[in-house]
């Protein structure tokens, strides 16, 4: 178990000792710290510092660029994304690189590096088999010669056009690009910054949390009221990382028959269906500010893909004083509930609006998404209905 906290002391305690910054964050005056900044639906368990709900930029704004690139990032934050998200995983000489996977097969041109064909190898990873190229394998000199490429390009053809236009960001880079970012628009630039499979790589002698706590330390981000959460879909990578940093931490949720890769490793039978009872996130909140649930443990879906009656799950983990950030929305028919698809091409947009407002309603605190834009413009929708 990590350094432990009360329920109640969490992200709300976070704004009163978030002075100026935080009003900076928010747009607005000080006194609006303690304002409640859902618009008057319900209470804001962000303390003041984010909007309600907040627009997380899943990967950036990868519905428009491929994802973890410096271009995601500041196009995500040109749209004004309330927070952005970062996958990490390290290098073979222990950089934290911004990735949602340690195979770069889909997401680089590695496989058109003849000099690195002999590294292509199959592994285990969180028990699953997989053939391809990893970080792990890769020195950063040499992982930055590769080039970022669209990851679903039948699905975002446009995206393509950008193929090898950006390196793998190294993760130092972004904390750098994010305080210049941050001082030029006069407000913090916040993170939402996700450790990749933790349990693999302390296996491997590339242990992230200490890793990442140490560059949060450097860049000022470790501190309960720094502009960034932690998450992680292992428990104990976020128990781990909040005996070496204060920032609020997200425990992520798969789907319900799933177990935390750290979980099976320790022979802990708990599944995510036992998490999200009363009890577990009672055990969550001992640790964890937040969590962040496959968005169907919100609103199941019915047999036919359309949307459900929505679950207790919002209002239990507010209960315990837990805020939720759901993943992942995005504006293509493929991805949307079947009640929010319009016409029959699986790539074009549907009724995206529709279904961000169907997952506010349900009360949550923020939301991953694609695209960012769209969920902006539907937040605030919701806020001004
Ligand atoms: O971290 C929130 C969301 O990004 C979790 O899903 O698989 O996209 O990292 P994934
Ligand atoms: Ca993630």
């Amino acid at each position: 178990m990590g350094q432990e906290q009360q329920p109640g002391r969490r992200l709300v305690l976070g704004a009163a000792v978030l002075g100026a910054a935080g009003a900076a964050a928010v747009g607005t005056g000080g006194s609006a710290l303690a304002d409640d900044r859902s618009g008057g639906r319900g209470k804001d368990r962000h303390g003041g510092r984010l909007p309600v709900p907040a627009v997380v930029a899943h990967r950036g704004a990868s519905g428009y660029r491929p994802e973890h690139t410096f271009g995601s990032y500041q196009l995500a934050l040109d749209m004004g994304a309330d927070v952005i998200e970062q996958d990490l995983v390290p290098t073979k000489d222990g950089h934290l690189v911004c990735r949602h996977e340690n195979d770069i097969t889909a997401t680089t041109d590695v496989a058109d590096h003849p000099e690195f064909a002999g590294r292509k190898t199959t592994k285990k990873v969180d028990g699953k088999d997989l053939t391809g190229w990893f970080t792990e394998d890769f020195t950063l000199a040499e992982l930055h010669t590769l080039r970022a490429k669209e990851r679903i390009p039948q699905t975002r053809q446009r995206n393509t056009l950008y193929d090898g236009r950006w390196e793998v960001p190294l993760f130092e880079d972004v904390l750098k690009w994010a305080h210049k970012e941050g001082k030029r628009r006069g407000r913090p630039v916040w993170l939402h910054i996700e450790t990749k499979h933790p349990t693999y790589f302390r296996k491997l002698g590339l242990e992230l949390e200490p890793r990442l706590a140490k560059l949060l330390r450097k860049y000022g981000r470790h501190r309960e009221d720094s502009p960034n959460f932690v998450q992680s879909f292992e428990p104990s990578s976020i128990q781990k990382l909040k005996k070496l940093v204060r920032c609020p931490g997200v425990c992520l949720l798969d789907a319900p028959a799933s177990r935390p890769w750290d979980f099976v490793e320790a022979g802990d039978p708990r599944t995510v269906a036992d998490l999200v009872k009363p009890e577990g996130l009672k055990w969550i909140a001992r640790f964890a500010d937040g969590i962040g649930p496959v968005v169907d443990l919100v609103i199941p879906k019915n047999p036919d893909g359309s949307l459900g009656e929505p679950t207790t799950l919002v209002r239990d983990a507010h209960a315990r004083g837990l805020v939720l950030h759901p993943y992942t929305m995005r504006n293509e028919n493929t991805f949307l509930p079947a009640d929010f698809r319009r016409g029959t091409d699986p790539n074009a947009y549907g009724d995206a609006f529709g279904a961000f407002s169907a997952y506010f309603k349900t009360g949550i605190d923020g939301i991953f998404t694609d695209n960012p834009d769209t969920g902006l413009l539907a937040a605030e929708d919701f806020r001004s209905r």
